[in-house]
């Protein structure tokens, strides 16, 4: 049985495995450019962020049913369980979907029919947190946050996601502002290809509680200081990392020196169906690549509960985290 663990960075339609696409496809008379999973896979060799989202946007185009994004969660929710999963702030992109005719009420509702069983069905508890796509307009984030208001009691916080260079934080402040006030939690992908400065910018600006991956923090020493010090969790993703060539290789990841920082490090999956892994395959990555000892891995097990948004139900929280202390690696 893998480490009891919480993910807290995870895009839902980058659980889209090929062959759910496909089958999806079929059922609403979508026809996809590839002939078949087998030359889907082979498009996932991406040179960086944006190559990886023209294939990722792309996809989406199957999912057009409540029944479709439910199936999707529960096939997400399925292979999580069975990595050690016990709760998951899912990522969902509903501008994305809009774009296409497909209404928020869709989006979250069919999310929400798996995710209001997840407990039961999965043994996962479930948060949902809207992100907006940072290449779109701040008119249009706007527009979103007001669609998402007759939905908002099965929304937990806002993020900021897709192509991040050219698209600071701050040209996000009003929604975020916006979104405060209407009691929502606040995170932000920044510093995965976007710089340090990013990261500064949505702690001062947005407001943002915990950074998405946040791992170019390391070229700004003071800004190490400030995340160790104010215990700023940063949601790291190893094996996207590689396969968007935010880093070389595995090996060369600066996971182990940014927990030997002090930094609130967590590890989580991303995009699964296209980066090679589900959680607890990065957590077994980075142990074999890097030699983490189980101190370590318990630790990054723990920060993920920790860093999570179970303040309203610190219960549940307190016995994750005892069967976090409690496990035995075999
Ligand atoms: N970065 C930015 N946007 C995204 C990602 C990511 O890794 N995955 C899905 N949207
Ligand atoms: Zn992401």
């Amino acid at each position: 049985m893998p480490i009891p663990k919480a993910e807290l960075h995870l895009h839902i339609e980058g659980t889209l495995e090929p062959e759910l696409a496909f089958a999806l496809a079929a059922r609403n008379g979508v026809t996809l450019p590839y002939a078949d999973t087998e030359a889907l896979r082979k498009a996932y060799l991406f040179e960086d962020l944006q190559s990886f989202l023209n294939l990722y946007y792309e996809l989406m185009a199957v999912l057009r049913t409540e029944r479709d994004f439910e199936d999707l969660a529960n096939a997400y929710l399925a292979r999580a369980a069975a990595q050690g999963v016990r709760h998951a702030e899912i990522f969902f992109d509903p501008q994305a979907h809009i774009a296409r005719g497909v209404d928020m009420g869709t989006v979250v509702e069919g999310l929400w029919r798996a995710l209001g069983d997840s407990g039961t069905n999965h043994g996962i508890s479930t948060r949902l947190i809207m992100c907006f796509l940072r290449d779109e307009s701040a008119d249009s984030a706007m527009e979103t946050l007001e669609a998402a208001k007759p939905y908002l009691h099965r929304i937990t916080g806002i993020g900021l996601d897709s192509a991040e260079v050219g698209h600071p934080p701050v040209k996000f402040r009003e929604v975020y502002e916006a979104a405060a006030a209407l009691g929502l939690r606040r995170v932000a992908h920044a510093g995965e290809e976007g710089p340090p400065a990013y990261i500064t910018e949505a702690l001062d600006v947005l407001g943002v509680e915990r950074v998405d991956h946040g791992l170019r923090c390391v070229e700004d020493a003071e800004l190490v200081a400030r995340l160790v010090r104010d215990r700023i969790p940063l949601t790291l993703c190893p094996l996207s990392n590689v396969r968007l060539r935010a880093v070389d290789v595995l090996a060369e990841h600066p996971l182990p020196a940014m927990l030997d920082a002090g930094l609130l490090c967590t590890v989580n999956s991303d995009d699964p169906a296209y980066f090679g892994g589900y959680v607890g395959d990065n957590f077994d990555a980075v142990r074999s690549a890097l030699g983490l000892s189980e101190d370590r891995l318990r630790e990054l097990a723990r920060n993920s509960f920790v860093a999570s948004f179970l303040e309203d139900d610190e219960e549940l929280r307190a016995r994750y985290l005892a069967e976090v202390e409690a496990y035995e690696f075999s």
